[in-house]
């Protein structure tokens, strides 16, 4: 494991390792833009177990996904033992949900800490599970510590190179793939997001780089390009895919695209399985990269929390049999942005949200039932 290179300000790679390889033959494999903060239903957990019946005998969704079907984590609920039994018996892939990203491992000084990052790479290899880097760059994270970078000691560009090394070399061998670059398109999808690293590197050439590095650090795992709200704007999209083509055209070692998919239960029918079939039109791998349906953050203000529950079990359906129509060679992974409710990022926003498709205590609603019917279809 690369252990030298344990801040920011250690030597870069060695000259000679920055030849960018061709990848490796790889199998080919929002939040929305409006949040609703109303409709705070509150204590309505055993509600929503009431009105979704689990399905006494539901396979685990791992036996019926020839793909890896994961779970995102953090290192402190694989402490819980529910939790951990929970993930061990359902998912075949764990994506740490913070505690990979820069936020986490970037201290304010520069160096990097990895404990819990490695508490959750161990957990997945003690059952057999792949694991999911997300995310190297993400232009919501720059830490203090590359804002205010000792320039006479390490330049920018030095610095961000290190730091890809850092931890894709870390964990070389262990992941399945990277989400190198997370929501690098504009929020309207009008060009590409602005941030430090676009100020300091260059808005494509940054990009190119996080694609170049990862891939010295780590020459077999899949380079994912990850982005949000792909299903419900087209213009987004487009500009996505152009982005993917551009860094193709350019030599970077991209092999597959991820989307979010945090989309609301009244999504309308059709826009995922449409988003699935653009993305798929680049022939890369596509991985459903963090699937959570809310219920709070629907647009429509009529429909009564069991309509959205009825709805909610039909788009985790909908974009499993989307998810199906791609060649198998196209189906990188599919992953649940929490198994359980009660641990979803989008209960700090409304506490009355239940998007995941287990409950609280951990039983499978409707939702989980569609996924398995999809998926063994
Ligand atoms: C969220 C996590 O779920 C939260 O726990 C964290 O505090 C903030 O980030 N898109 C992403 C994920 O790529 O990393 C985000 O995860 C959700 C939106």
């Amino acid at each position: 494991m690369g252990g030298s290179r344990d801040s920011l300000y250690s030597p870069r790679p060695e000259p000679g390792t920055g030849a960018c390889p061709r990848p490796p033959h790889l199998p080919r494999l929002g939040r929305r833009a409006v949040l609703t903060g109303a409709l705070a239903l509150s204590a309505c957990g055993s509600k929503d177990a009431q009105s979704q019946p689990a399905p006494a005998d539901l396979p685990p969704l791992k036996s019926v996904t020839p793909f890896r079907i994961g779970a995102c984590v953090q290192a402190l609920h694989l402490e819980e033992p529910a939790l951990a039994a929970l993930l061990a018996r359902e998912v075949s892939q764990l994506t740490p949900e913070w505690e990979m990203k820069m936020e986490y491992i970037v201290k304010a000084d520069g160096s990097f800490r990895f404990d819990a990052p490695d508490r959750i790479a161990a957990f997945a290899r003690a059952h057999g599970m792949g694991l999911l880097g997300h995310t190297l760059i993400w232009y919501a994270q720059a830490p203090e510590a590359f804002e205010r970078l000792d320039e006479s000691r390490i330049g920018f560009a030095d610095a961000y190179r290190n730091y890809i090394h850092a931890v894709a070399g870390r964990y070389r061998g262990r992941v399945t793939g990277w989400d190198v670059v997370n929501e690098a398109v504009a929020e309207d999808g009008d060009g590409w997001r602005d941030s430090l690293w676009s100020r300091r590197l260059g808005a494509f050439e940054h990009i190119a780089l996080a694609y170049r590095t990862a891939r010295e650090a780590d020459p077999q795992a899949a380079l994912l390009l990850n982005d949000y709200n792909l299903e419900y704007l087209p213009r987004k999209r487009a500009t996505f895919l152009k982005l993917a083509e551009r860094l193709l055209a350019s030599g970077a070692p991209l092999t597959g695209l991820g989307t979010q998919m945090h989309v609301a239960a009244d999504i309308a029918p059709g826009k995922i399985g449409e988003m699935i079939r653009d993305l798929a039109s680049l022939g890369l791998p596509v991985h459903v990269s963090e699937l959570d349906v809310s219920l709070t953050r629907s647009d429509n203000k009529l429909l009564s929390r069991s309509e959205l529950q009825r709805r909610q079990a039909a788009v985790y359906g909908e974009t499993a049999e989307a998810f199906m129509t791609l060649p198998e060679r196209q189906r990188f992974a599919f992953t649940l942005w929490g198994l359980r409710d009660k641990d979803s990022w989008l209960k700090k926003e409304n506490a009355g949200d239940a998007p995941a498709p287990f409950d609280d205590a951990g039983r499978p609603k409707a939702g989980a039932a569609a996924l398995v019917a999809a998926f063994g279809r």
